[in-house]
């Protein structure tokens, strides 16, 4: 029986303290409806002054060890996606790994910036199904309002702080009907957009951390084509068919790109998972972010098939399917 990565948990955390678009229009001449209407954002949430992101992915990994019931002892994996890390160097996932207590295995973080989660993913089920880890916290957790430049009305009222996580657990599941975990993952990257979206600073160009630079419309007309296609490539993979699938989990950027990415794979608004209004772009959170959100709703039944897609810096893309 072939050995799959079984989704066993999901956990989520925002921070307290929330701002709206009023709020942003304060600092920078905006206003609400432009924001709703071009983004489809109310608000986000900003992480307190003495909150880093280790805290952020800790509050997400204890609620997903929660809702799968497993003990922290039973972690032997932790792969971290962020773009905003605590420091420059050790990886994140290793102050995580310490503030949980996990001893065992490795800790490690993944920068694909918004696909990091679908990175982390992908590198998570691939040891496990390898037999490299038995149980593996996957998270997502970004601080973006450090790295925003709260001057420039064209980034900074789109990204939000916040973090979600996944237990995955390695378990024979049969094909067929017994057939559950991931199906297929599928990553993508093109270099040649480097400068379409990416952070104006860093240890080696500048000493300093940066801030976010972006070229919107270039990055919304490549997320729509990038995000429908990986999943159409992905069900190519798993040899199954738009019509096999049954929720659509996108990366929350913008509602109009997750409504077009909607539209192209054939789904009905009420099968995709839409939660940017509440906490707007949190880059590598924002997947287990809905996820989570689909899970307390009790959206997802079991034997339905889930896509998972993203678009990223880099850029990057890339798609998962999970039968629930
Ligand atoms: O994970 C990937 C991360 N990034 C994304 O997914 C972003 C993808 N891109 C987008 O979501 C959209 O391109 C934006 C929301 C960033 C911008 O929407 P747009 O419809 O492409 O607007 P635009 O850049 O063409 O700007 C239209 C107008 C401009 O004014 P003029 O030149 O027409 O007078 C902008 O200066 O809107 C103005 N504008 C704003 N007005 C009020 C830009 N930002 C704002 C703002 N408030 N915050």
């Amino acid at each position: 029986m072939p050995v799959r990565s079984v989704v066993k948990g999901v956990g989520a955390y925002l921070p307290e303290r929330v701002m709206t678009n009023d709020d942003i229009a304060r600092i920078v001449d905006t206003n609400d409806e432009w924001i709703r209407q071009r983004t489809g954002i109310a608000r986000r949430h900003i992480a307190a002054d003495d909150q880093l992101t280790s805290d952020l992915g800790l509050e997400a990994s204890r609620a997903a060890l929660a809702n799968a019931g497993a003990d922290v002892a039973d972690v032997d994996l932790i792969i971290m996606a962020t773009t905003t890390p605590d420091n420059t160097f050790p990886a994140t996932a290793t102050r995580l790994q310490a503030k949980l207590g996990v001893t065992r295995g490795p800790a490690f973080d993944v920068q694909a910036v918004c696909s990091g989660f679908l990175y982390a993913l992908t590198q998570a089920d691939n040891m496990l199904r390898l037999g490299q880890a038995r149980c593996a916290l996957v998270v997502g957790a970004e601080i973006y309002s450090r790295i925003l430049d709260w001057t420039d009305r064209g980034t900074c009222v789109l990204f939000g702080d916040g973090a979600g996580a996944v237990v995955l657990r390695a378990e024979e599941t049969g094909n067929g009907k017994g057939e559950r975990g991931i199906l297929d993952t599928r990553l993508g990257s093109d270099g040649r957009f480097y400068d379409a979206l990416y952070v104006d600073g860093g240890p080696a160009s500048s000493r300093t951390s940066g801030f976010v630079r972006m070229q919107g419309q270039e990055v919304f007309r490549h997320a729509v084509k990038r995000m429908s296609e990986s999943v159409e490539e992905a069900l190519d993979a798993a040899d199954l068919d738009l019509d096999d699938l049954t929720w659509l989990i996108p990366h929350q950027a913008n509602s109009r790109i997750i409504d077009m990415v909607g539209r192209k794979l054939g789904l009905d608004s009420d099968h995709v998972v839409v939660t940017v209004e509440e906490h707007a772009n949190t880059s590598a959170a924002t997947i287990p972010l809905a996820l989570t959100h689909g899970v307390e709703r009790q959206l997802f039944k079991p034997g339905d098939l889930l896509g998972l897609t993203a678009m990223g810096g880099g850029f990057t893309w890339g798609a998962a399917l999970i039968r629930w």
